[in-house]
Formats: structure tokens, sequence, C-alpha cells
């Protein structure tokens, strides 16, 4: 594995690999890794025949009073695991190669960066669109890997590949849990034990409506409140948004047709959480 920290050197090692007709795979991360970011991983090194796996905690998908500062930061022991998994190349760039003193230009996708939590966290997505669209400049990757979890986030970087004509292939894989439901992220580590169980009141009311749908119910307004229900009997825990939708343009559903996606964002104590999954009927 070759650690890149320079944008032209990582253009000029991808360019290499390119010319030799080698495909590329590309996982955008911020580090601290979990099993959830190395499920992406896996998949790109089964698909690419050159994995790069980029570590950027960026600065500009932060609100002013979110935890940028206090993100979780570990270099060394990513390193290393990736070094295991067998990755080509980890392009680990500084703020000022990614964001140097003069830079001026950012990316948005109209519409559905003002869902679910970009109505918390206006800016966010603008953040997220402008470094992805950077790393995919710098990386050219024939496929980019992303979770589910942040099932937002993979619509609007799928939407803008599309509108952008890029030649990326965007896709999202499925989530990775813990044995007790609780979706892993790299902010689990903020929480404190009894948070932690507490935590589980996201996966918890996603089964139960998950279930629900299963069972017949179509009335997303009644599945939402049964999830506020559960959430709310949670001392611990305050809900951001509990929202079913369109599982391809996050407009909100009354009638359940076939599936949607409930998606939900719930702090614990002080930290955010989100979750989601896709609601079926049965056939
Ligand atoms: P980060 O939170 O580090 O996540 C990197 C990738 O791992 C994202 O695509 C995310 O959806 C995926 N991921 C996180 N937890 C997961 C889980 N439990 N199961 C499956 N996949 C999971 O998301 C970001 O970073 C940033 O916004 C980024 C795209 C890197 C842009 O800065």
């Amino acid at each position: 594995m070759r650690t890149i920290n320079k944008a032209a050197e990582m253009q000029d090692a991808v360019n290499r690999e390119k010319s030799v007709g080698k495909t590329v795979g590309l996982v955008p991360t911020m580090g601290f890794l979990h099993q959830g970011h190395l499920s992406l991983v896996r998949e790109s090194l089964k698909r690419a025949d050159v994995t790069v796996v980029s570590i950027f905690v960026n600065p500009t998908q932060f609100g002013p009073k979110e935890d940028f500062k206090d993100y979780p930061r570990d270099i060394k022991r990513d390193a290393e695991i990736l070094e295991k998994e067998g990755i080509d190349y980890l392009f680990f760039p500084g703020n000022e190669e990614m964001y140097p003193e003069e830079y001026k230009t950012y990316v948005e996708v109209h519409d559905l960066q003002d869902k679910l939590c970009g109505r918390s966290r206006p800016g966010h997505f603008r953040g997220v669109c402008t470094v992805v669209l950077k790393l995919f400049n710098i990386i050219e990757p024939d496929f980019a890997y992303f979770g589910q979890k942040d099932a937002q986030q993979a619509i609007i970087l799928n939407r803008m590949a599309q509108d952008l004509n890029l030649k990326v292939k965007v896709e999202a894989l499925p989530i990775v849990r813990e044995e007790d439901g609780l979706a892993l992220s790299s902010r689990n580590t903020y929480l404190s034990q009894e948070e932690r169980r507490a935590a589980l009141v996201l996966s918890k009311s996603l089964d139960e409506a998950r279930q629900m749908v299963e069972n017949g119910e179509r009335n997303a307004g009644r599945v939402m409140n049964r999830m506020r229900e559960m959430i709310d009997q949670e001392r611990l825990a305050r809900i951001d948004y509990v929202e079913i939708v369109d599982a391809k343009n996050l407009d909100p559903v009354n009638i359940i047709e076939k599936e949607a996606l409930a998606a939900l964002a719930v702090f614990v104590g002080k930290v955010r959480l989100i979750d989601n999954t896709i609601l079926r009927m049965k056939e």
C-alpha cells in the first residue's frame, strides 16, 4: 500500500494504473475505520483492479457548532488496517491540499440536499458533494462505494454523478450493524455505556416499522407515530426527525406502495445518530 498526501501525485499514480488498462475503485471515508467502511473496501477489492481509500475529515460538511474538531481520528491504526486489507493506495490529504486559502468552488444538488438531514444540517451536503467531486476528479474512479447507512448521501451523490455526466459508477452497499442491531458509526465512540444501550432504540423502531408494513400496514403516518412513540419512551433519546419517504427522490410518502425508506436521526445524549431501512410490503 502506498500512502499519498498530494492530489497531483495521486492523479499521476492512478493515471499510470489506468494507462495499462486497470480499473479503479474508490472508497471515500473520514477515517476511524470500522467494519462498515471495510465492507466497502472489500467490495472494491473484489470488483476493481486497483483500490484507493481516501481518509479526509472534510471541514466543509460540518456546521459551525458540529464536531469537526472532536471527530475521532487515528490515522496510524487506519493505515495498518488498510494495509492488512491489501488496498493499493491510501489518499490522505491535508486541509491545505484540499482547500487552499484561495478556494472558492462548491457543488450543490438542489432539493435533495434540503431534505431529511439537510434540514438540520444546512450546508452539509454541499460540503459532501464538493469534496466527493474533488475526489472523483483526482482519482477518476470507475467505481465508487458508499454505504446505505447514509442513504441520503448515496442518493445525492448518485444524482450528482448523473447530472454532471461523470463516468464513475456510484454504488450503495448494505448497512453493517453490531449484533444487537446498532448501525456501526465512527460517532458511536462518543456514547457512554448508558447511551450505547439507549441508542438501540433507533434500530428497534426501524424493526418495528418493518414489521408493521410486513403485517399489512400501509399508512405511513401510523408507522411514523409508532416509531416516534417508541423513541419518546427512551429517556436519553431526542428525535431530530423520523420520516417515511420515497426511496428514490426522498419525497414524503402517505401510503406505502410496494416499498419506502424509513429514515431517522436521533440525539442520544449529545450524539446525533442516523439510521434507516427499506420498508417492503409482503408480496
Ligand atoms: P464516513 O462517515 O467515514 O463514511 C464513509 C463511508 O462508509 C460512507 O459511504 C458511509 O455511508 C459508509 N458507512 C458508514 N457506516 C456504515 C455502516 N454501518 N455500514 C455500511 N456503510 C457504512 O460518509 C462519509 O464518511 C463522508 O460524508 C464522505 C462520503 C467520506 C465525504 O466526506
